[in-house]
C-alpha cells in the first residue's frame, strides 16, 4: 500500500525544516522592524524628574545614559587662536551634565548647549564634495523606466470627471458609477453613495477630491462587455477660501516640491536635466550648506511646516497610547488658512506617512487638499505586498505615480485665490534613490510648464529633500554620510518679491555657502509671506542669533551648527584641530613637507644644500567631528538616540603645517593633501607660503632660478 505523502519521514523533516526557516526568519524581521529596546530617552526625561529628584536618579537610568555616550572622542591639544581662527575642539559630549539641577532643560537641548560652548562662532566650513567620486557612484545603477499597462477610463481635472475621448471613441453604452471617497480622519474613511452616469457626461466632485469609479460598456470590435475599474482625483469645487485680511489680497503663493532621501549631490547625479533647468531657466539658488537637523522625514518636515522640532511639540506617538493627534500643532497650514490661502498637502506611501507611521496623525484633513484617503483606498488591494518587483506599485491606473503627484500639483496651481502647496513624493525614492532618474524628464517637463504658465511671476518654488540616502552601506562612506546631512534644496525667487525687495536674489545667493536648516525655511516662506510675526523667536541658551533664520537676509558666516540647532552628529561643517605631537601624522606632515622643499630645489642640488628639519610649530588637520564620522544609525525609532561605532575613513585629509628648516632659518606654512590608503602626501608648490624673510640666503640662484628663491639655501 502506497504510503500518505505526510508519513514519509523525508517530507516530514522538510516541514520541519521550513518551520525552523520560518521561526528564525520572522525572529530576524522582528529584529529590524521593533529594534527599540524602550530607549525612550528622549521624551522620557521630563516626566522622569517630575517623578524622581534627580540626585536620585535610579542608578539603571544612569547608567543606560552613560552607555548610550560612552563613545571614543579623542583628546585634542589645546587650539591655538594665532594661528587656527577656526580650530575647535572635538565636541566632549560625554562629559555633559545631564542637568542635575537645571530641571527646565531638555535631554537634546543640553547636549547643543553644551556644544554650543565649543563651537560658537566658528562658522562652518561646508565640504567640497565632488557628485562623481567613486566613493558614491559605486551605489549608482541604471533602472528601467516605469511604465503602467492599461488605459484608464476615467479622468478628473478640477471638479469635473469624466470618460476620456480615447474610450468614447471604442467604446458604446458606457455607464460609470462613481463614489466618492470621503475622508473622515488619517486612519478611517468612508466611500459614498453611488452616483451613476452615462455616456460622455461629466461628474462633478462636491463631496470630495476623490472618486472611486466601475465602469461597463462595449467594446465596438468585441461581442463580450468590457468593464474598468479605478479611482481618481481632482478638486472639489466646494472648497471656498477664506477672505484675506486687507491689504493681503495679493501676497504670493508657495509650492514646495520635497522629494524623500534625496541629496543635493544625488540629485545632480540622477536627475541632470533638472538640475540643469532649475539652475539655467528658473535661475534656482542651489543651498550647499543645506543640513538636516534630525534622521527621518519627519525631522525635516516639523521644522519647515511648523518651525519646531518634534519634541517641542505635543507627544502623540503611537505607542505613547494617547488619543493625541498632530490637529493641536501649529502647522503652517491653519495660519495660512486664516490668511485667505487655499492649502494642499500631498504625499503618496500611505502606509510609512511622515504623520501617521510613528504618529498618530489628523483627525481633520489639515490642508483643504490632501491625498491621504485616496491613497489609502487606492492601495487598499495590497498595492503595497502584492507587487512587490513588478512595476504595478509605481502606478496608479495607468499612470506612474509620481507624475499624478506632478500633475494634481500642476492643477492646483492653477485654481484660483492664494495658493500654498507642499508636495512630497516618496515612491520613487524611498527604496532605491536609483530609481527617481525616472521622473527627470517628467520633472524638467513640469519645471518648464511652471515657468511658461506664469508662476515664476507670483510664486515661491522649492524643490527639496529631507535628507540624503541612509541605507548602512552607504553610511560607511565618509562621502556618503555627508550627502545624507546635505539635502537638495534649490529655491526660485518670485519675480514679484524681487521687485518689491529688489536686493533678495544678491543675499539668497550670498546665503548659498552659509550653514542652513529646515528651520530656515519655515523662517524664509513665512518672511517672503510677510508673516514675520509667526516666526518662532527661539534660540539655543548661549546663542547670538536665533535658531531659524530667513535666507533673505544674511545669514551670519560664523553661524555654528550648535547654533542652528544641529547636533554633532548631524553637523557636516568641517573643522581645523590640532594634531597631537604624539600623533603619528605629525612628524609625517613635517617630514613631507621638508622633502617636497627639497625636491623642488634638486636640480640645482650643486648649489642649493638639502634643508633639515629643526622644528615644527604646528600641524593640523580638517575634519569632520568625531561624533559625525563615528555616528551608525539610531538607537531609538524616533531617531533622537545615536549609535556610534568605528569612525569611517576617508580618502584623503587635509593638513596644515608650519616647519622650521635648517641651515639657515627657512620657516614655511603649507597645505598639504594627505591620500590615506597610499600613506602619502600630495602637494603643490602653490600652497606653500615662506612666513620669514630669505634675505640673501639664494643669492648663488636668485639671477638664473629666481622662482626658487623661496627655498634654495646656496652651499658656499
Ligand atoms: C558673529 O558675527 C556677528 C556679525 O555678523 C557678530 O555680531 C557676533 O559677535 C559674532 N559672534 C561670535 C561668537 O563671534
Ligand atoms: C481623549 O482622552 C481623554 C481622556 O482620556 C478624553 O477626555 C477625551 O474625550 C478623548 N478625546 C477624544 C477626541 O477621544
Ligand atoms: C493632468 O491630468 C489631466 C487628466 O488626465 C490632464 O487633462 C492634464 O493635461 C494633465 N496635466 C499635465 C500637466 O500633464
Amino acid at each position: 500500500m502506497p504510503k500518505i505523502w505526510y508519513r514519509s519521514r523525508k517530507y516530514q523533516v522538510i516541514i520541519i525544516a521550513l518551520i525552523i526557516f520560518c521561526i528564525f526568519y520572522y525572529t530576524s524581521l522582528g529584529d529590524n522592524l521593533y529594534r527599540e529596546p524602550n530607549l525612550d530617552l528622549t521624551r522620557r526625561w521630563p516626566k522622569l524628574r517630575a517623578r524622581t529628584h534627580w540626585l536620585a536618579r535610579p542608578k539603571s537610568t544612569l547608567s543606560r545614559l552613560a552607555s548610550l555616550e560612552s563613545l571614543p572622542v579623542s583628546s585634542v591639544a589645546q587650539a591655538d587662536a594665532r594661528h587656527a581662527p577656526r580650530a575647535v575642539k572635538d565636541l566632549n559630549v560625554d562629559s555633559i551634565d545631564l542637568g542635575l539641577t537645571n530641571t527646565n532643560n531638555r535631554y537634546i537641548e543640553k547636549r547643543l548647549e553644551e556644544a554650543l560652548k565649543e563651537d560658537k562662532g566658528t562658522g562652518c566650513e561646508i565640504p567640497k564634495l565632488d557628485p562623481f567620486a567613486k566613493e558614491v557612484t559605486q551605489f549608482d545603477k541604471e533602472l528601467p523606466k516605469i511604465v503602467c499597462q492599461g488605459q484608464d477610463w476615467v479622468k478628473c481635472y478640477h471638479a469635473e470627471c469624466k470618460v476620456v475621448q480615447k474610450i468614447l471613441d471604442t467604446t458604446t453604452n458606457i455607464k460609470c458609477t462613481y463614489n466618492d471617497i470621503i475622508y473622515k480622519s488619517d486612519s478611517e474613511y468612508k466611500i459614498g453613495p453611488d452616483t451613476v452616469v452615462a455616456g460622455k457626461d461629466a461628474y462633478t466632485l462636491t463631496a470630495s477630491d476623490h472618486v472611486k469609479v466601475k465602469c461597463t460598456g462595449n467594446h465596438v470590435n468585441s461581442i463580450l462587455p468590457s468593464k474598468w475599474t479605478g479611482h481618481s482625483l481632482g478638486f472639489r469645487s466646494t472648497v471656498h477660501p477664506k477672505k484675506p485680511p486687507p491689504r493681503r489680497e495679493n501676497t504670493i503663493n508657495v509650492l514646495i516640491l520635497g522629494f524623500d532621501s534625496t541629496s543635493h549631490n544625488g540629485f545632480i547625479r540622477r536627475m541632470p536635466k533638472s538640475y540643469r533647468v532649475l539652475l539655467d531657466e528658473l535661475r534656482a539658488t542651489v543651498l550647499s550648506g543645506y543640513n538636516i537637523v534630525g534622521d527621518g522625514t519627519p525631522a525635516a518636515l516639523f521644522p519647515i511646516l511648523t518651525g519646531k522640532t518634534e519634541l517641542e511639540l505635543p507627544d502623540v506617538r503611537k505607542k505613547m497610547k494617547n488619543n493625541g493627534t498632530l490637529d493641536s500643532m501649529p502647522f503652517i497650514f491653519y495660519k495660512l488658512k486664516e490668511d485667505g490661502y487655499r492649502t494642499a498637502y500631498f504625499e503618496d506611501m500611505p502606509w510609512i506617512g511622515t504623520f501617521q507611521y510613528r504618529f498618530n496623525g489628523f483627525r481633520h484633513q489639515p490642508a483643504d487638499h490632501y491625498l491621504r484617503s485616496f491613497y489609502l483606498e487606492e492601495s487598499s488591494r495590497g498595492k503595497k505586498w502584492f507587487n512587490v518587483g513588478s512595476n504595478n506599485k509605481y502606478c496608479v491606473g495607468d499612470t506612474p505615480q509620481y507624475k499624478l503627484m506632478l500633475n494634481i500639483t500642476d492643477q492646483f496651481l492653477k485654481l484660483d485665490g492664494k495658493r500654498f502647496c507642499f508636495t512630497f513624493i516618496a515612491d520613487i525614492t524611498h527604496d532605491d534613490f536609483n530609481m527617481i532618474s525616472t521622473a527627470d524628464d517628467d520633472l524638467v517637463h513640469f519645471l518648464r510648464s511652471f515657468q511658461r504658465s506664469g508662476n515664476v511671476e507670483d510664486t515661491l518654488l522649492m524643490v527639496m529633500g529631507d535628507h540624503g540616502p541612509r541605507y548602512a552601506k552607504v553610511r560607511d562612506t565618509l562621502q556618503g554620510k555627508l550627502e545624507e546631512r546635505l539635502p537638495l534644496m534649490a529655491i526660485v525667487l518670485p519675480e514679484s518679491l524681487k521687485r518689491e525687495r529688489p536686493n533678495i536674489q544678491e543675499i539668497l545667493l550670498s546665503n548659498a555657502d552659509s550653514l542652513t536648516t529646515p528651520h530656515d525655511i519655515y523662517a524664509t516662506v513665512l518672511d517672503a509671506l510677510d508673516l514675520r510675526q509667526h516666526w518662532n523667536p527661539y534660540k539655543v541658551t548661549g546663542a547670538d542669533f536665533t535658531r531659524g533664520l530667513t535666507l533673505l537676509e544674511p545669514i551670519p558666516k560664523n553661524r555654528s551648527c550648535s547654533e542652528a540647532g544641529i547636533e554633532p552628529h548631524w553637523c557636516a561643517c568641517l573643522a581645523w584641530r590640532d594634531v597631537s605631537q604624539d600623533d603619528e601624522l605629525y612628524q609625517k606632515t613635517a617630514n613631507a613637507l621638508v622633502n617636497y622643499i627639497n625636491s623642488l630645489t634638486e636640480s640645482m642640488r650643486h648649489k642649493c644644500a638639502i634643508r633639515k628639519l629643526s622644528g615644527v610649530e604646528w600641524v593640523m588637520r580638517q575634519r569632520a567631528n568625531s561624533r559625525m564620522l563615528s555616528f551608525v544609525a539610531a538607537k531609538d525609532a524616533d531617531g533622537y538616540v545615536g549609535q556610534f561605532g568605528a569612525r569611517v575613513t576617508p580618502n584623503t585629509e587635509n593638513y596644515q603645517a608650519k616647519i622650521i628648516v635648517a641651515p639657515g632659518r627657512g620657516v614655511y606654512e603649507a597645505s598639504m593633501v594627505y591620500i590615506v590608503k597610499e600613506d602619502r602626501f600630495e602637494i603643490n608648490s602653490r600652497d606653500i607660503s615662506r612666513t620669514n624673510a630669505y634675505n640673501n640666503e639664494p643669492s648663488c640662484i636668485s639671477d638664473t632660478h629666481p622662482h626658487l628663491n623661496m627655498y634654495c639655501y646656496c652651499n658656499d
